[in-house]
């Protein structure tokens, strides 16, 4: 048995995309935090994703010889390379980080596709081929797992070989490292889904780059309405599979929040659960954010008063603190809530802003049509004010410097930005879904209670009365909202807790 000690165990992390080397949404965040907070618990955390057209080499060490991988029709060949993830929150260990290198593959801009190829049409083969990579990698640097934690569609094939293959496999004469092959016998599989918006449907045309034979297309559950589905199969293969967050679990084991899959994930009974996120709490605590003007806590908030000023300047709106200033930071996807938001002739945006005094800052990009209507919008008001593209920076500035942060979201498996608004002092307007009913408690305006404002459905009145409401105790009820900040702000949002329930995860599946 391949573990490290009493109780602690050897994880490999695969992952599409990991801070700080490629991030395209809160997988990222996720992942890498998740990694640190589990090595700061002991156990041995190790990551592995492809080494994008991004990743600059030159940062990056490159072990010795060429690694072969075998695929339908050969044998691919790549070159690995390794990094350290510095250790984020308080006592974790660095997280050493293997990149998959293949030019054919990842030797080009964009991570799953670019403005005039949106999904690489060979993304079936790329990611296969990644899949395949991470059990080639163990064997190459001899370092056999007991968890393959795969993460999302793209790796979802990982639970799907072990379970088809690897786990099984004797001795192949396809590998260079065959010899080794019988050291996955006790390892076993984690799948978290961080998305079920995204599965990896692709033409059953491309299955046979898996390398696997048609029994298993139908065994492993590939089928899906004559298509072929990564994502599903992942879900019948792993030993455990959870998403990340409780209340989104169980939304998914209905028809209407399963995107298709939720029979298969009914079908798995006790083996799917729900873990809500944590936030790396280095880089998001406002005490210590080296991108805002001046650091604050519950205790003294007048560096966020300077933030506002800050972020209004920025924008170019009036620097008044008696206006409310409504925040946004969102991939510009329709999961997101953008079409009632910003959907032209009837998203609420143009008249809340209209019709309320705010002000209203949106940082985001992604669907053409959204970053078209947004631009045409905010050339039309001059309460309203966005930057598409994406900004590190500009994300905490708009964290720290907003009264409110607003996340309409049509489905939510977590969200990360509404826990960032909580620790900020930034009261979230959101819709009760996901993880952000999770997360965000309800203002009840008898009491005082709540951290955020919330609404049911999904429609531009209810964006619109929601806000409208916010405002309206912005101006009224001054006193609730200070309070409601100061509770956000000493909510514990870190992965602590998290992690040790992952921990549990793995001994379950283990
Ligand atoms: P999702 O992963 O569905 O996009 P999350 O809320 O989990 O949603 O995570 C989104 C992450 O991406 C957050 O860290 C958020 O701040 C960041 N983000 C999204 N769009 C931008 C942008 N345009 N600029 C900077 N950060 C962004
Ligand atoms: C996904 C989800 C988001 C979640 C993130 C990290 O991108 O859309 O809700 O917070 O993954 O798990």
């Amino acid at each position: 048995m391949a573990k490290t000690g009493e109780n602690k165990l050897k994880i490999l992390m695969c992952t599409s995309e990991a801070v700080p080397f490629a991030k395209t949404g809160g997988l990222a965040d996720a992942v890498s935090s998740l990694s640190l907070a589990l090595a700061s618990l002991g156990h041995e955390v190790r990551i592995v994703m492809p080494r994008y057209y991004a990743v600059d080499r030159d940062r990056l060490k490159k072990l010795e010889g060429a690694m072969g991988v075998p695929m339908a029709g050969g044998e691919e060949w790549c070159a690995i390379y390794t990094a350290e993830l510095p250790g984020g929150q308080t006592g974790a260990k660095p997280v050493q980080t293997y990149f998959i290198d293949h030019e054919g593959f990842f030797g080009r801009d964009g991570v799953y596709g670019n403005a005039a190829e949106p999904d690489f049409l060979d993304n079936p083969r790329r990611f296969a081929f990644f899949c395949k990579a991470c059990f080639q990698l163990c064997r190459k640097i001899g370092w056999y797992p007991d968890i393959l934690h795969a993460h999302d569609w793209p790796a979802a094939l990982v639970p799907v070989f072990l379970r088809h293959g690897e786990k099984y496999r004797a001795h192949s004469t396809s590998s260079s490292f065959s010899e080794q092959n019988e050291s996955f016998e006790k390892t076993v599989s984690v799948l978290t889904i961080h998305n079920l918006g995204y599965q990896g449907i692709y033409s059953k045309d491309s299955f046979f780059c898996t390398g696997l034979g048609w029994d298993v297309f139908y065994q492993a559950g590939f089928d899906d309405w004559n298509m072929m589905n990564y994502l599903k199969a992942g879900i019948i293969s792993a030993d455990r599979i959870n998403t990340v967050s409780p209340n989104y679990a169980k939304e998914t084991l209905s028809q209407e929040g399963g995107f298709r899959l939720d029979g298969p994930l009914r079908d798995r009974g006790e083996a799917y659960s729900g873990i809500l996120n944590g936030i790396d709490t280095e880089v998001w605590n406002p005490a210590t954010d080296t991108y805002i003007p001046a650091p604050y806590s519950a205790e003294n908030m007048k560096g966020k008063a300077r933030a506002k000023k800050a972020l209004q300047k920025y924008f170019g709106l009036p620097e008044s603190t008696k206006v409310p200033v409504v925040g946004m930071i969102s991939r510009l996807a329709e999961q997101k809530g953008i079409g009632d938001l910003f959907g032209p002739s009837f998203g609420s945006a143009f008249s809340f802003c209209v019709n309320m005094d705010l002000q209203f800052v949106l940082l985001g990009s992604g669907e053409a049509w959204a970053e078209h209507e947004i631009t045409n919008l905010a050339g039309r008001l001059a309460n309203f004010k966005a930057e598409i593209g994406y900004s590190e920076e500009l994300s905490h500035l708009i964290e720290a410097g907003s009264d409110f942060f607003l996340m309409p979201s049509r489905y939510e498996p977590c969200g990360l930005n509404q826990m960032y608004s909580l620790a900020y002092g930034t009261i979230p307007i959101v819709r009760n879904t996901g993880g952000l009913s999770d997360t965000v408690q309800n203002y009840n305006q008898k009491t005082g209670e709540g951290t955020g404002f919330m609404f049911d459905y999904l429609s531009p009145n209810s964006i619109y009365d929601t806000i409208g409401w916010a405002v309206w105790a912005w101006y009224n009820k001054k006193k609730d909202i200070d309070a409601m900040r100061l509770r956000g702000m000493t909510q514990d949002f870190s992965w602590n807790k998290s992690a040790l329930q992952y921990a549990e995860l793995y001994r379950k599946a283990y």
